[in-house]
């Protein structure tokens, strides 16, 4: 086993051709419809300010020191021979956590994919201006009409595993490093020049009160910060071997902890920007900042339509929640993909289209899961929710449990530290803490969430 990881894991000589190859990609793949869409209602629904704070130290408590270990570990895998790291790969938990990711992967892509195609939907409609002919208030029941087609959603959720699928047969640094070098920039664009758009908008105020003014009441909830550290987990996308695996095309000289802290901020900034621009929006427009869910499908679109410029507002923003799909659909094709290519004989082409298919089909109850198949319920939730809540509830989790454990427990201080770029560093010791002990915890108390509300 440990012949076949010191091997070359993608089977072509893949890695990074920059320095900025690492940071784009993960960028890439935490900054997506997560930051926009997801981020927006849920801190919509638990208070605004308080919130962010709550989020943030979760970024910070939980997000950042697991980016370091899941880099460290991928990288030492990758590059070093040496005995401590020899190890690691005949130790069960590392098999386990491999599948593990593989299957969250799998999960995550499928439904996240058919979110992907309705932005597309929603991008192609805004382009073509036929999005700003429905009548302001008509907009919940177009987009209950969309998702319950039988055909529609199909096709867009196909569009958008086509492409990604596209992109990963290119290899790690034609198609994924070239694809966030275009992609990274312009979501970045969208969202600074949304955001812009909406402080300059009248009444912009209250909406910068709600996201920056802290009313800590809310504390008192422990919804609140539950859902804080959800978030976090899911819009950094840790858990799930992503870093582990683009570590694993990370050169040597690169420091972990810098790369880390660039993917946080990155991460964290794309949200911020995304919740000035729909906050300060929705309340200019005395529409409801809790709307949940359909806050960017429906009270958006129906405030654009209003609004002077809209259309090409509306075009920004759908572009921009593409653009974050893409890039975190990637890197999701990608865990799976080069699992397979590490373990099997598939080559990077078959393992991409083979993948693709089987994430298509997989996707397809969830695309369907509003019309066709809404009968279909588990605990009050469609398809498409259930998906997403064992995923983010407990496969994440779990994934994040299983490697802090690995790296905290199995792998010994000193080869974790050095693997990560940690040595004689003064965050060492606070970093060792957190992974054996303070992380694990908070990590425990998400899964037990899950369990006590599934
Ligand atoms: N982070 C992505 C987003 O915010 C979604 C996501 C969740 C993800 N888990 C992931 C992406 C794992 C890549 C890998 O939209």
């Amino acid at each position: 086993m440990s012949d076949r990881i010191s091997s070359d894991p993608t089977g072509a000589g893949d890695q990074w051709g920059s320095q900025a190859g690492f940071i784009l990609a993960t960028v890439g793949s935490a900054a997506g419809v997560g930051n926009v869409w997801r981020f927006s209602y849920v801190a919509g629904e638990n208070g605004g300010g308080a919130f962010l704070v709550l989020y943030v130290l979760s970024v910070l408590l939980i997000g950042l020191p697991i980016i370091i270990a899941e880099t460290a570990i991928g990288r030492a895998l990758r590059h070093d021979h040496a005995p401590a790291t020899r190890r690691l790969p005949k130790l069960r938990h590392w098999q386990f956590f491999r599948v593990l990711s593989v299957l969250s992967a799998l999960a995550i892509l499928s439904f996240y994919a058919v979110i992907a195609g309705w932005a597309l939907r929603y991008l192609i409609g805004a382009v073509d201006g036929s999005l700003l002919r429905i009548a302001s208030t008509g907009h919940g029941e177009f987009f209950a009409r969309f998702i319950a087609d039988p055909v529609e959603p199909v096709i867009w959720h196909a569009a958008m595993m086509a492409a990604t699928v596209f992109i990963v047969i290119r290899g790690v640094q034609r198609g994924i490093e070239t694809a966030n070098r275009i992609l990274l920039p312009a979501l970045f664009a969208a969202v600074a020049l949304l955001a812009v758009y909406g402080v300059t908008q009248d009444g912009a105020g209250a909406g910068l009160r709600f996201l920056f003014q802290p009313d800590w009441t809310v504390l008192g909830q422990p919804r609140v910060y539950l859902a804080a550290m959800g978030q976090a987990f899911f819009s950094l996308g840790v858990g799930m071997a992503i870093f582990v695996t683009f570590g694993g095309y990370m050169p040597q000289r690169q420091s972990v902890p810098v790369a880390a802290l660039a993917i946080v901020a990155g991460d964290t900034l794309v949200a911020v920007l995304a919740g000035i621009a729909i906050f300060t929006t929705v309340f200019a427009y005395g529409t409801d900042p809790t709307a949940g869910p359909q806050l960017a499908f429906i009270t958006l679109p129906h405030i654009f339509v209003a609004l002077p410029g809209g259309r090409v507002l509306a075009v920004l923003f759908f572009a921009l929640l593409v653009a974050g799909a893409l890039t975190s659909m990637i890197s999701l094709l990608e865990v799976p993909v080069a699992w397979c290519v590490q373990y099997t004989p598939w080559r990077r082409r078959q393992a991409a289209l083979a993948l693709g298919v089987l994430i298509f089909v997989l996707g397809l109850p969830s695309a369907l899961g509003f019309g066709l198949l809404a009968d279909i319920r588990w605990h009050g939730r469609g398809i498409l929710d259930s998906v997403d809540f064992v995923a983010s509830n407990f496969l994440l989790p779990l994934g994040g449990l299983l490697l802090l454990t690995i790296v905290g427990w199995r792998w010994g201080r000193a080869p974790a530290t050095a693997a990560a770029n940690l040595d004689g560093n003064r965050a060492a010791a606070p970093w060792y803490i957190l992974i054996r002990w303070i992380t694990p915890l908070l990590v425990l108390v998400i899964l037990a969430r899950g369990f006590l509300n599934g």
